[in-house]
């Protein structure tokens, strides 16, 4: 199935030079791999201008570099479907469970009404065979993403996860767009596969493929958006030229580095200027200890076809503000701390025996996150954006607006949020196998 993707991976609305992945030629032949495709568009369902998403959760069966594994799936793919709209845009999504469990549907980093949130603090889970009817307004554009959000470690292990891309209609258009959606494979079982394994034994797929080549053309700007959608596999990625424009929550700044950190439950987006061909690659990560070793791997390559010269980057409108000011104040602090034999704790507490603490809608609130553990954190908050002021006291370079922020070993990260959206929202730490080892609070707006 996942061959026919390629013939029948839309381009992007709005591009001027749409380019058909066929015509390239595919470099199969030459590097006998997989061709990595980007995650096709979900059709939308409605003829009107409403636009609505059908989305089905049902068993499936992956088949990753040669070994078969049961395992789940939104409409037939892991990845499932791109869900694209515009900022402004209201999406309905009509989804549909056929697992023999319960399940919820949460929107990754999208300030939704607290009711479409799916989790199961705020609304009863989805039995099986059930419908139910998510209305999503679109308010920030950005790179976004959906998964279960009960028993989330094992049903997003087993292959529930998808991207939800939200278009800024007055920004321009590449040439192509990429997106990758990372998952972290192990040796044995799905069940084994995503756990705390050796960083060395991952197997990493990039929209399902392992290793695959990405044909593009030199001259061609491509934008790339990537998530990390592992449980628990930090992505340390690179590639040379690496122009980084964006964080979990659009574009903020161009960003040249040599290597980026991607957590669990993370985003970025790039811009590719292709002269050449190139691989991206990964180092081994583990976030107990918070560092990479060793020898580079490839997660895929860049099969540049003719011989044009790099273009000029293109002229990203990104935002003016500057880093904000810390206030000098701490209105909620939360010290995540366990040590694995354990509980996973936020101030002392394992979910679900937890205190709600609360932020007053539309009144500023500093936020400080400080890790007492020996292993790092994605410090995860749902239904808001909030921007970054310091790490260990140091503001940023760069505006940085984020809801998914990794938490170094002894670190201590500060955080402005506009608590701006009413009701209970999630908090926890996005190693999933944390979260739901009680690694999870709740944050009260009203
Ligand atoms: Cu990506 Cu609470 O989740
Ligand atoms: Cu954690």
């Amino acid at each position: 199935m996942m061959g026919l993707l390629a013939c029948h991976a839309p381009e992007p609305a709005g591009r001027d030079t749409p380019v058909d992945d066929t015509a390239v030629p595919t470099d199969t032949a030459t590097t006998g791999r997989p061709i990595l495709v980007t995650v096709p568009d979900a059709a939308d369902a409605d003829t009107s201008d409403a636009i609505v998403f059908d989305l089905t959760a049902a068993a499936a069966t992956h088949s990753i570099g040669g070994a078969t594994y049961a395992g789940y799936a939104y409409n037939g793919g892991a990845p499932g479907p791109t869900l694209r709209a515009r900022v402004g845009d209201t999406v309905t999504v009509r989804f549909r469970n056929e697992l023999d469990a319960e399940t919820t549907v949460h929107w990754h980093g999208l300030a939704v009404p607290n009711a479409m949130d799916g989790v199961s603090w705020v609304s009863a889970p989805l039995p099986p065979r059930s419908d139910f009817t998510y209305t999503l307004p679109m308010t920030r554009a950005g790179t976004f993403w959906y998964h279960p959000h009960i028993d989330t470690d094992h049903q997003v292990d087993l292959g529930l996860y998808g991207p939800f891309v939200v278009e800024d209609p007055t920004e321009p258009a590449a040439d192509r767009e990429l997106i990758v959606v990372f998952d972290s494979w192990g040796e044995a079982t799905v069940d084994d596969a995503h756990g705390l394994t050796n960083p060395e034994d991952a197997v990493w797929t990039a929209n399902g493929r392992v290793d695959p080549a990405y044909p593009a053309t030199a001259g061609e700007r491509i934008r790339v958006r990537m998530v990390n959608a592992a449980n628990t596999a930090y992505l340390d990625i690179g590639w040379p030229g690496l122009r980084q424009i964006a964080g979990d929550q659009g574009l903020d700044a161009t960003n040249e580095v040599d290597r980026v950190l991607l957590a669990p439950g993370d985003r970025a987006e790039f811009e590719w200027l292709v002269a050449g061909s190139f691989d991206v690659t990964t180092l081994p990560y583990v976030a107990a200890g918070g560092s990479s070793w060793g020898d580079e791997r490839r997660l895929f390559s860049v099969e540049a076809a003719g011989s044009a010269t790099a273009p000029e980057p293109t002229p990203w409108p990104f935002p003016t503000e500057s880093v904000s000011p810390d206030p000098g104040r701490t209105d909620l602090t939360y010290v995540f701390a366990g040590d694995g034999t354990a509980e996973w704790l936020i101030n002392g507490e394992a979910w679900p025996d937890i205190t709600v603490s609360t932020a007053t809608l539309g009144s500023p609130t500093v936020i400080e996150a400080r890790n007492l553990s020996a292993t790092e954190h994605p410090f995860h908050l749902h239904g808001h954006a909030f921007e970054v002021l310091s790490v260990d006291g140091v503001a940023p370079q760069h505006r940085m607006v984020e809801d998914t922020f990794n938490l170094a070993i002894r670190g201590t990260a500060r955080f402005l949020l506009n608590p701006d959206n009413p009701g209970d929202w999630m908090l926890h730490c996005h190693l999933l196998a944390h979260e739901e080892g009680g690694m999870m609070t709740v944050l009260r707006v009203e």
